[in-house]
């Protein structure tokens, strides 16, 4: 996790308000710490604290820095406490060197023992640190900075993306990447480095993602990467971003999560208008000559992938779920005629990559369904559908979950179209969509503001459903775990009886998901079983249906089919879990122990 960023411009300007305009837009990676260094005629100025970006910002005064160079970075915590020393950046002995990194230097404890008996000083429990330090004993053994950077690059193991100023060289930003997102905005007059797209966009929309084992420079008017000591041609490299800076921004909404509850309908009426019918075509193809298929991901995105994976079964295709971090379990499995569906709104989380990479190893084909233009997974995948929800800024993916699963409804519907079913209706669903979000969160958002003043006083809530209604469970829940810290569960409604029904009491709030209209009578007796211990039993129903009426509280949601369902019946729940959140004083966008992307292990 964690964010970096670093630019390099052709003239002086108050860089200082510019680094943090750049930290306040990569905070949702990690929020701990914040730090900013700036080449100056006297040295390296380095200016970090733990804390918010902005607390940081106003307690050193970033606004009013000058500089033409400089560095910048927000932590998620890994190695080291998240204090003022182990906020990032991190010098060397003399202050001439400062590194900002996103990763872990998993070899850093022998490296430190043999720096310190070189007589290094190290001041923070980081790895990070012992970067700064090994470029500075290759600078003291006569090598120039850009020489002693690749040395130091040569010397460490583990996942990075890297930033370094040396005020040898004032107007240089070296980088290097390695599992970890970096890249490279192109600018006139400047070029600058970043851990993702949107905060680049202030700047420009000219990007290069860089690829894994890729290091190198950039001055105000020059790139220079390489690989493996031979230069790396990037000129038809440089992808042009489709989105605006504004839509990186909050818009006059409270929070980035509630902006993009509300984005839901436009995001996916451009995901739906950018499906590309022949692309959807050649991968219902490949699902439907491989042997096996698998749905990968993690989190939402995994839930997401439930909906595809149970949707299969429609066709008779056995689908198999894998958890991203889990895919190790299965990599017995994994075949030349295999083909996995890889579900990452991001496109960098690492557990998806592993797996992806895995299953690439043994000849499985793999699609992935992505947010991100050029992001590690598209480029490491066979065929790649792109969701077009816009830059999605909130910790808590909200408008990535409903995009994904329209998008492989889509792809449900061509397989469909292909083995001969009637897919007209679900595609006629499928252009109804959002609207039927917009009238979801229009309907709702009253009633969900009202019900979190009641749940703000739970301590934990069930989420229950049947079929195609778990994944909406799973996904209500997490949001309501993740954002308002209110332990949640999701389980299908008849498991309940086996165990979790144990902990229902007075008042004990119960969710139901009745999104799956087949299921309706048994989800029924489980509300019934649920009432005799006097639970607070709040329902996700479709619009009009009387089983409202069996419900203390209710949202009422328009129908389409089962799996479409899914993208507008979660919409309450995200509303739910938002106004809990601000209920109990909690800021969903920055969930405690969080962070937007997980790029570690
Ligand atoms: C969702 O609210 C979470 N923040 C998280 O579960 C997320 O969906 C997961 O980390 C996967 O991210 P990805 O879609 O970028 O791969």
């Amino acid at each position: 996790m964690c964010g970096i960023f670093g630019i390099t411009l052709s003239s002086e300007t108050t860089i200082g308000a510019l680094l943090r305009r750049a930290l306040e837009r990569l905070e949702y990676r990690g929020y701990d710490s914040a730090g900013i260094a700036i080449v100056t005629p006297q040295g390296i100025l380095i200016r970090k604290d733990a804390g918010k970006v902005a607390e940081v910002s106003s307690r050193y005064g970033f606004d009013q820095i000058r500089g033409a160079t400089g560095v910048a970075h927000t932590r998620w915590a890994t190695h080291g406490k998240p204090n003022q020393i182990n906020a990032h950046p991190h010098s060397d002995c003399s202050g001439t060197i400062a590194v900002v990194h996103n990763g872990i230097i998993e070899n850093y404890e022998e490296l430190k023992s043999e720096l310190i008996a070189k007589g290094h000083v190290f001041k923070s429990e980081t790895d990070t640190e012992v970067f700064a330090h090994l470029m500075e004993e290759y600078e003291r053994s006569g090598l120039t900075p850009w020489e002693a950077f690749k040395r130091a690059l040569s010397r460490i193991r583990g996942a990075y993306a890297l930033a370094v100023v040396d005020s040898r060289e004032p107007n240089k930003v070296f980088f290097a990447r390695n599992l970890s997102p970096l890249i490279i905005g192109v600018g006139d007059g400047f070029n600058l480095v970043a851990s993702d797209i949107p905060t680049v966009l202030e700047h420009t929309n000219r990007v290069i993602p860089l690829r894994d084992g890729e290091y190198g420079y950039i001055t105000p008017s020059s790139i220079v990467v390489e690989h493996d000591g031979v230069a790396v041609d990037i000129s038809d490299r440089v992808q042009l971003i489709p989105w605006s800076a504004d839509q990186a921004l909050r818009g006059g909404y409270q929070h980035f999560m509630l902006k993009e509850i509300h984005e839901q309908p436009e995001a996916l009426a451009s995901t739906i208008a950018g499906l590309e019918p022949r692309r959807l075509s050649e991968v219902a193809e490949m699902l439907l000559n491989a042997k096996r298929v698998y749905v990968v991901g993690a989190g939402t995105s995994y839930y997401a992938g439930l909906t595809f994976q149970l949707g299969l079964i429609e066709y008779r295709i056995a689908a198999i779920p894998i958890i991203s971090s889990e895919y190790s379990t299965y990599e017995g499995l994994f075949d030349v005629d295999d083909v996995a569906v890889a579900v990452s709104q991001s496109g960098e989380t690492i557990d998806t990559i592993r797996a992806v990479r895995a299953m690439r190893e043994r000849g499985v084909k793999v699609v992935a369904v992505t947010n991100v233009v050029a992001s590690t997974l598209a480029r490491e995948s066979d065929a790649v559908l792109y969701t077009r929800a816009g830059p999605e800024i909130g910790v808590a993916a909200t408008k990535t979950f409903t995009t994904q699963v329209a998008l492989l409804a889509a792809l449900h519907a061509q397989v469909g179209r292909i083995v001969g079913a009637d897919v007209e209706p679900r595609m006629q669903g499928l252009k109804r969509l959002p609207e039927v979000v917009r009238k979801a969160i229009e309907l709702n958002e009253g009633s969900a503001k009202a019900l979190a003043e009641r749940l703000k006083a739970s301590a934990s809530a069930y989420y229950l459903s049947r079929g195609l209604g778990m994944p909406v469970a799973l996904e209500g829940a997490l949001k309501m775990k993740e954002i308002a810290y209110v332990h949640a569960e999701a389980y299908p409604a008849g498991e309940s009886k086996h165990g979790p029904i144990a902990l229902v009491e007075s008042k004990f709030p119960v969710i139901f998901v009745f999104s799956d209209p087949s299921l309706k009578e048994k989800l029924l007796n489980n509300v019934a079983e649920m009432q005799a211990r006097e639970a607070l039993t709040i329902g996700v129903v479709p619009r009009g249906d009387d089983v409202g009426k069996k419900l203390k509280y209710v949202f009422e949601v328009p129908h389409l089919d089962p799996l479409l369902n899914s993208a507008a019946f979660v919409v309450p729940l995200q509303l739910l879990a938002y106004y809990t959140a601000v209920a109990l004083g909690r800021d969903p966008d920055k969930p405690r122990n969080l962070a937007k992307t997980v790029t570690v292990e």
